[in-house]
């Protein structure tokens, strides 16, 4: 009788904790409706024993390295078939619509070669310091290892993501218009280590950077930046850098344009002035109205791009609670809001950023809502710590005009149709 008594109290407690959570769960929209249980007794997934629940799966040995899932194979990177006359000097896009949290994974970063991809092994490998230091200097790759490490998350993001979209709406999916971005948690050595071993004089302002690919890769860049934040970095995501990110050895210019941020470095040399390299003049400079170039931006503005539902990536649900979730970053520093609108800018609601919040670092955003199935015109601005507000593409033409392809971080949007498909348009 007693255990009776103790016990009834305890479960009509379960029950009420059930109840109140449904509740809540309502509260918040609800969740889109799933199969009832009623329901599901005709499901054969439900009633029958499936094959990878009846057999042995594989064994330990079937992936020493470990792949995604067979049906994750549209989880891949890709290329613009008429960007590029070849495939060296070339570009391929982070499948960002099938992503989600702020990592990019190794095998999906996009890559972008001016001359392919240099395959060198780190023993051959050497790193020089020359120019203007005390003591000229050649390390090796056991040399740069020995000292001490930092671990730092950065987005990086080439001058010329968004680049075909200057003058209007034009490629069709989130991957092809901002892809040009990848986010990876790096581990090396802060620069100024290194260049303290080698004494910098009095007289150096300026750092060349270049790289040991056929296309040597080199940018200037001022010393007080690579002294500041810029790093040698060797892994990223804890493994070695993959071949195309710059195996064994590649320069992190934290927020910086992607272009500076030299792979396979080989070189540093200290000097008192700019070398103004092709890829700081004929390339990577914006062209204004007026016909001159502006040379030297450096630092990529904040900007923001929604990466579900997109032209990749349709709502397939149908009507009801819906999730919309995207990117944002800032060169400058840390994002600190995300506004989002479905009615193409009429209203804006505050989006939700989730996930670990690093400068100059790729943010997450979501924004969960109840689509009645009506047209949207979807779009996101980002905000970032130093109050910089991400523009709309018709300011962003006002100041710059058309004639640049670099530095493009005007507001995306994104029409979607009532059956759920997306696509990439322009409304003022
Ligand atoms: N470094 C070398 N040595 N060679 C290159 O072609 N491309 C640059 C930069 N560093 C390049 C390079 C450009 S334009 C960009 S956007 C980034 O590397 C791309 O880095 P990722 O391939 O890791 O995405
Ligand atoms: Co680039």
């Amino acid at each position: 009788m007693s255990d009776n008594k103790n016990t009834t109290p305890a479960s009509n407690d379960v029950k009420l904790g059930r109840r109140q959570l449904l509740a809540g769960g309502l509260a918040t929209g609800g969740i889109a409706a799933a199969t009832t249980i009623a329901a599901a007794a005709s499901d054969p997934l439900i009633t029958e024993v499936q094959d990878w629940n009846r057999y042995l799966g594989d064994g330990v040995d079937a992936s020493p390295y470990g792949k995604p899932s067979e049906y994750e194979k549209d989880t891949v990177r890709r290329n613009v078939a008429w960007l590029t006359a070849d495939t060296q000097s070339s570009i391929n896009f982070t499948p960002l619509h099938k992503l989600d949290g702020i990592i990019t994974p190794n095998g999906v970063c996009f890559e972008r070669h001016h001359g392919g991809v240099a395959v060198i092994d780190p023993a051959d490998h050497r790193l020089m310091i020359n120019g203007l230091v005390d003591n000229p200097i050649v390390f090796t790759m056991d040399d740069i290892m020995r000292f001490p490490r930092e671990n730092r998350t950065y987005f990086l993001e080439c001058a010329a993501n968004s680049g075909m979209e200057w003058r209007g709406s034009q490629l069709n999916g989130c991957q092809f218009t901002h892809g040009m971005v990848h986010n990876c948690m790096y581990t090396g050595v802060p620069l100024k280590y290194i260049l303290a071993e080698a004494g910098i004089k009095t007289a150096g302002k300026w750092l060349l950077a270049e790289g040991a690919d056929a296309s040597a890769m080199s940018r200037s860049i001022p010393l007080d930046k690579a002294l500041d934040d810029c790093m040698v970095a060797f892994k990223m995501n804890g493994e070695s850098l993959r071949p195309e990110q710059g195996y064994p050895l590649r320069l992190v210019v934290p927020g910086w344009e992607g272009n500076m941020w030299i792979k396979w470095l080989r070189r540093l040399e200290i000097g008192d002035k700019a070398w103004y390299q092709r890829e700081e003049t004929s390339k990577y400079t914006d062209l204004m109205e007026n016909g001159i170039a502006r040379s030297f931006t450096w630092a990529m503005d904040v900007k923001s791009v929604i990466t579900n539902p997109s032209p990749q990536a349709p709502i397939t649900h149908g009507k009801g609670r819906t999730v919309l979730t995207g990117l944002a970053w800032s060169g400058h520093g840390k994002i600190s809001r995300v506004d989002v609108t479905i009615d193409g800018g009429r209203n804006w609601k505050t989006a939700r950023l989730d996930g670990p919040s690093f400068s100059r670092s790729l943010h997450r955003f979501y924004y969960d809502f109840d689509w009645d199935g009506s047209e949207l015109f979807v779009q996101s601005r980002a905000i970032d710590d130093q109050g910089n507000v991400q523009p709309t593409k018709d300011q962003l033409r006002a100041a710059r005009g058309v004639s640049s392809i670099y530095h493009n971080n005007g507001i995306q949007t994104w029409q979607i149709n009532p059956d759920g498909s997306a696509e990439n348009v322009e409304i003022s």
